[in-house]
């Protein structure tokens, strides 16, 4: 009983770490782009990438792993539907997830370099900008969607 709600305690404060953090880092990337401005667009950007690998990195790595000791624990098969399904969104999720983290450090130097040379974002951030707003959606949404079916865990086939 106490490995399993340790176990839960970790899987659950990885899951609002994920949302958390994902969120976060959206908010603050958007609004940095908004001012316009490439010198605080790459400060916010340096703060992102760091965010990404501290926290988002390492609950990506822990969550399957304290997730499928859990489905063990309590005698859940990972072929059940939800978790068959969560698994599939969590891999959906990661693909999406791992191009934003490159585009985020491309974003990063293409901002510190126009932020040191005085001009304008280039052309390239902003077409590295618009995929990466458009990324975040999928992600987002699959995130969200696997806390549904975490929780709820209907019975699907
Ligand atoms: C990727 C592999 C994952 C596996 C194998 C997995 C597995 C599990 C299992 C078996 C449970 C039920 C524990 C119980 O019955 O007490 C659970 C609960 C939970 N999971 Fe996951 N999980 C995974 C990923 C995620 C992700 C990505 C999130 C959210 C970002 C998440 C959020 C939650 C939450 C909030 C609960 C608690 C639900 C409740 O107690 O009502 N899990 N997970």
């Amino acid at each position: 009983m106490t490995t399993y709600l340790a176990l839960k305690y970790l899987h659950v404060i990885g899951a609002a770490v994920l949302l958390g953090t994902g969120a976060g880092i959206a908010f603050f990337m958007l609004l940095a782009h908004r001012t316009g401005d490439a010198a605080t667009v790459a400060a916010v950007a340096r703060i992102v990438v760091a965010a990404d690998v501290l926290f988002t990195a390492t609950a990506v790595v822990a969550q399957p792993i304290t997730g499928t000791l859990l489905a063990w624990i309590v005698g859940y098969s990972l072929l059940d539907g939800w978790l068959l399904l969560s698994i599939a969104l969590y891999i959906v999720t990661g693909a999406f997830w791992l191009p934003v983290v490159w585009m985020q450090m491309r974003m990063r130097d293409l901002a510190v370099t126009a932020a040191r040379e005085g001009t304008p974002l280039p052309a390239e951030y902003h077409r590295l900008f618009r995929l990466w707003f458009a990324f975040g959606f999928p992600a987002f949404a699959a995130v969200l969607a696997i806390f549904w079916l975490m929780i709820a865990r209907p019975p699907l086939g």
